[in-house]
């Protein structure tokens, strides 16, 4: 459902993700959930593990949100309940995104987060596929963001707001996580704009940087959701490893199909760690 813009720019940010968190609400029947799963290129298999969901519909049908365009992002929006430590969860979950390279500007990229944390969600967990600048990462590994270095030169926050980044990716989440697979490595997930891939140069760089993946997505996302007050986890799985790297080409099939292949343990991964999370 369309939002009200302005040269494509959403008039209301932050009142349009109210509105959809309200419809969700209404769809749903849940008045508040709990956590917020976005589902990248990849990992929309993963999502198999939690379960049977109560509600399932289309994104577009909600206020802000755009049809997918990009195949491996279905564009639905689910409700699952989920027993937690303390309790049943209540957890929303965005098969798909909208990317900064559709195009289409920042706050339709950052729709999905901020209408989660309307809708009361306390934690966000964004997932993607990314390309391994670390020679180490091998395909099908996840490795979870401990810190990221943005190179689109865009926020999704207007105005003088001055929000500390710090502790973005919570440490205290990244400590469950590891709590139930102590293999996981930690890195830091460079966004890249695309929709191409990297030149071999730009993967060196980036290095040099001190990135050790790479992707074109997520940040804008964990920004948003961080600014309304929540804690964000992010989870890449290496799909590929990036350009030049091996000196093989990238292409979407081999990012798909690489996530494909690791669904089965990432979804047991989450649902591993989400009743631990509250
Ligand atoms: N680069 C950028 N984005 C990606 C990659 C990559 O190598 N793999 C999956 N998403």
């Amino acid at each position: 459902m369309s939002a009200q813009t302005v040269d494509g720019i959403y008039l209301d940010p932050i009142g349009t993700a109210e509105k959809a968190a309200a419809q969700i609400a209404l769809r749903t029947g849940v008045g508040q959930h709990d956590l917020a799963l976005v589902m990248g290129s990849g990992w929309v298999g993963a999502v198999d593990a939690l379960g049977t969901p109560t509600h399932e519909f289309s994104a577009e049908e909600i206020i802000g949100f755009l049809p997918p365009a990009v195949e491996g992002h279905s564009g639905k929006i689910r409700s699952y309940e989920i027993a937690g430590a303390n309790g049943p969860l209540r957890a929303l979950v965005f098969l798909g995104r909208t990317h900064l390279y559709e195009g289409k500007g920042i706050e339709p990229v950052v729709h999905s987060t901020r209408t989660a944390v309307k809708a009361g969600c306390k934690i966000v967990i964004l997932t993607n596929a990314c390309g391994g600048i670390k020679t180490e990462y091998k395909v099908g590994q996840p490795v979870l963001i401990r810190d990221h270095i943005s190179l689109t030169a865009t926020s999704p926050l207007i105005g003088a707001n001055f929000v500390d980044l710090t502790d973005l990716y919570s440490k205290r989440i990244r400590a469950i996580v590891k709590s139930e697979d102590n293999s996981l490595q930690e890195g830091v997930y460079v966004h890249w704009r695309g929709p191409t891939y990297e030149t071999p140069a730009e993967i060196k760089m980036m290095r040099t940087m001190g990135a050790d993946l790479v992707g074109m997505s997520t940040v804008p996302e964990a920004i948003a959701a961080h600014a309304l007050g929540a804690e964000v986890l992010g989870i890449s799985l290496v799909t590929n490893a990036a350009a030049g790297v091996t000196g093989e080409k990238l292409n979407h099939e081999e990012v798909i199909a690489a996530g494909k292949a690791a669904a089965q343990r990432m979804g047991a991964l989450l649902k591993g760690v989400i009743p631990k999370l509250f």
